[in-house]
């Protein structure tokens, strides 16, 4: 009888530490016991791995080229740095808008518009940081008329859109609202916010000047 139970406890141990417990994760590759050769199953997949080299076709390539014409469902390559980034190609902030961005009244419009939703509450309508978040405690929110902010180069600007303003972040990112080219808006509406505090009446043109009462 004693043999029986130690023939058992002898079984039960290899049993365990050959199969291992039930739901454990194996990290290694599962044990063979009949050969893939004889027996391939799920196993046992030929394939090819995407950019790898293979001799079947003559330029040695596992992959085809794409047909002519292909866009990625992604959208094209977002190449442009200054569009995208609000950085030159040497890598600092541009002081100028990005060639594929018209400055125009349209753009300033539109970044009106997205700067009374996304800014004004924190800005203030005027830029000056007195938006209606101030009354509720929020003091930290900077006038755009600081000669800080008046010579941040637009790429910055558009990047403190992008990304919100580390390391605190009491500003947030609103890549996620404002495409690249309403952030461009806003930026243009921005440096009009900025415009109004600085501008002179030697600047008004000449055909409103009347309006004004000027000569
Ligand atoms: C929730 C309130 C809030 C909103 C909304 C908000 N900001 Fe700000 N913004 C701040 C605060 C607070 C700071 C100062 C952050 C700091 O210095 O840490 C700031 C800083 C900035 C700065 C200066 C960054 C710097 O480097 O000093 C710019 C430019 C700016 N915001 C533009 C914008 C624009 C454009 C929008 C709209 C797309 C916007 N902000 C929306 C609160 C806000």
């Amino acid at each position: 009888m004693r043999t029986v139970y130690l023939v058992t406890a002898f079984v039960l141990v290899l049993g365990i530490s050959v199969l291992g417990f039930r739901g454990k994760v194996f990290t290694h590759t599962p044990m063979d016991v009949f050969p893939d050769l004889l027996f391939p199953g799920m196993k046992v997949q030929p394939k090819f791995r995407a950019q790898g080299t293979s001799s079947f076709f003559a330029d040695g390539r596992i992959d085809r080229m794409p047909p002519a014409g292909t866009v990625p469902a992604s959208g094209p390559l977002k190449d442009d740095d200054a569009l995208y980034l609000g950085k030159a190609a040497d890598g600092s902030w541009i002081r100028v808008f990005p060639a594929s961005v018209t400055v125009n009244r349209r753009l300033l419009e539109r970044g009106r518009e997205r700067y009374g939703i996304y800014c004004a509450p924190c800005h203030g309508g005027l830029g000056d940081g007195n938006g209606v978040t101030k009354r509720y405690g929020m003091g930290a929110t900077p006038s755009y008329h600081d000669e800080r902010l008046r010579q941040m180069s637009e790429g910055q600007i558009f990047d403190t859109i992008t990304h919100g303003k580390a390391p605190a972040y009491n500003m947030n990112p609103y890549a996620d609202k404002l495409t690249p080219e309403d952030r461009w808006a806003v930026v243009a509406y921005v440096r009009a916010l900025q415009k109004t505090q600085t501008g002179t009446l030697d600047e008004v043109p000449a055909k409103n000047r009347p309006e004004l009462g000027l000569k």
